[in-house]
């Protein structure tokens, strides 16, 4: 079964409630998504594996270790994308790769509408990068996506999830560990998170009112 990780760093639970507050504006929205993103990437990464190697410093030779596998960050759009600075702070070597994805409203079944991956991956790792994991839709089709391109090693990023979309997503794919800041109560008649922070992609890029 995958691990699903909740944090509990007192930073990310206090820049988790002023992203959930109504309030907060997109300039502010788009800081503290940096952040969180920041800050859950340092967790997610905590089990890479590593490989021994040997450094020359200025006084003689050391041992150290270095990341073993090449990393792919992948953003779901739109909401996604505001993560990828905040986790390109931990990874700054990682490669983009963006898939793009909404959901139908009224179905709520993720339609992709953006891949360009190349045919053969770069990368062994790759981050899934989504502040929303609502029915879990989404996250399960860009996870097939990335499992039919070849990559075997994936994890979920994302700062809220609702109960039904981590199981969806557990039950989907067993093997892709889940990291997030919060796990919430439910999800609505309209599919949106409760309480959760309203729409993701609207409140990062000013678009609440189209
Ligand atoms: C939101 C959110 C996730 C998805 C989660 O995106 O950012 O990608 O819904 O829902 P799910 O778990 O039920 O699939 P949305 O469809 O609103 O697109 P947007 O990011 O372009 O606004």
């Amino acid at each position: 079964m995958p691990k699903v990780m909740v944090s509990e760093h007192p930073l990310v639970k206090h820049k988790l409630a002023i992203l959930r507050n109504k309030d907060t504006d997109p300039v502010k929205f788009r800081q503290l998504v940096h952040e969180i993103a920041m800050m859950l990437a340092y967790e997610a990464t905590a089990d890479l594996p590593l490989r021994s190697t040997t450094i020359q410093t200025p006084m003689g030779e050391a041992n150290g270790e270095r990341l073993q596998d090449e990393i792919g960050l992948v953003p779901i759009l739109r909401a996604g994308l505001g993560m990828v600075e905040g986790v390109w702070e931990m990874l700054p070597v990682a490669e983009v790769w963006h898939i793009g994805i909404y959901r139908d409203e009224k179905t709520l079944r993720p339609v992709e509408y953006y891949n360009r991956l190349p045919p053969t991956p770069r990368v062994q790792i790759c981050l899934i990068l989504d502040p929303m994991l609502a029915t879990g839709g989404s996250a399960i089709a860009t996870v097939d996506v990335i499992k039919r391109w070849g990559v075997r090693r994936i994890k979920f990023v994302g700062m809220i999830g609702a109960p039904e979309g981590v199981a969806a997503l557990s039950a989907a794919h067993p093997d892709v560990d889940i990291h997030l800041a919060a796990i919430d109560e439910r999800l609505n008649e309209i599919g949106f998170i409760m309480p959760g922070l309203g729409d993701a992609g609207d409140r990062q890029f000013g678009t609440a009112h189209s």
